[in-house]
């Protein structure tokens, strides 16, 4: 409790003074990124497991974000648990600026054709009568993302990585959007597993 409590602090103040702080410098973050490699590949972008994401080519801002909420436990990774330990908020910068620099990887959808259709469909312009927004609004129609916004590029993710995160927003387990008002458990609440595996296939192979 009173470490748990220690490192919060310690970390919040790492942020307040992070304003200061140089940007991420991608060099620095390559050397810590060694360890990380173990389980997301040396490229940033080849899993050891399906349900691993690929890091590579997504943007700085979202990964810094969730690399700030993994190490405070606010999204609980039990993998990564003690993966940032001792890191500093400029660590996590320099983390976030490497993968970012790293080219991204796109798959393919293996899907049929009605499913490819009913992923996009969804994704292109929502499911009105059950009030989920079109996805392209946030993540853009090449699911390349917001950097600006730091909304996260959503495609090339192997499909059972999005799966689980679709998922887990629908059931309210993930609540990292909390800070944005809860925006993706509020579009996952509608979804069936049916639209969520279309989903994930075909954001697999979106570019
Ligand atoms: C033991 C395996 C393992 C190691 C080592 C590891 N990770 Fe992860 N990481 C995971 C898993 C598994 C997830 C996704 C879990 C989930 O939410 O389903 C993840 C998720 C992430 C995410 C969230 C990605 C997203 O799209 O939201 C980031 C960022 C990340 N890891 C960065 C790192 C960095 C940086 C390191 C090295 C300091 C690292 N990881 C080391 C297993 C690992
Ligand atoms: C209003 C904007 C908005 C809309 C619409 C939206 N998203 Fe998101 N999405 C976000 C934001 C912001 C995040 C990051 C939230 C967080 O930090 O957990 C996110 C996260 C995700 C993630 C997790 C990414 C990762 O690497 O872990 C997936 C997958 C995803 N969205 C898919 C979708 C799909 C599929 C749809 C359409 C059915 C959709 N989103 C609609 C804003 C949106």
């Amino acid at each position: 409790m009173q470490i748990q409590w220690l490192r919060v602090s310690l970390l919040g103040l790492a942020m307040v003074s992070g304003a200061a702080l140089a940007a991420g410098d991608p060099d620095a973050g390559k050397m810590q990124a060694i360890v990380c490699a173990a389980c997301h590949g040396q490229d940033g972008a080849t899993g050891i497991d399906p349900t691993y994401p690929n890091l590579a080519g997504q943007n700085e801002a979202y990964l810094y974000k969730q690399l700030q909420m993994i190490a405070s436990n606010e999204r609980q990774i039990l993998l990564m648990t003690g993966q940032l330990i001792g890191k500093t908020d400029q660590n996590l910068r320099d983390l976030a600026a490497y993968y970012a620099s790293l080219p991204g990887k796109v798959g393919e959808a293996a899907g049929d054709d009605e499913s490819v259709a009913l992923a996009e469909r969804i994704f292109r312009g929502g499911i009105l009568e059950k009030g989920v927004a079109a996805c392209s609004a946030c993540h853009a129609p090449t699911g390349a993302g917001n950097a600006a916004a730091g909304f996260p590029a959503v495609n090339g993710q192997p499909a059972a990585y999005t799966v689980a995160q679709l998922t887990a927003y629908r059931e309210g387990q993930r609540r990292s959007d909390e800070s944005m008002g809860g925006m993706m458990r509020g579009v996952a609440g509608g979804l069936t597993d049916t639209e969520i595996a279309a989903l994930a296939d075909y954001l697999q192979g979106l570019h």
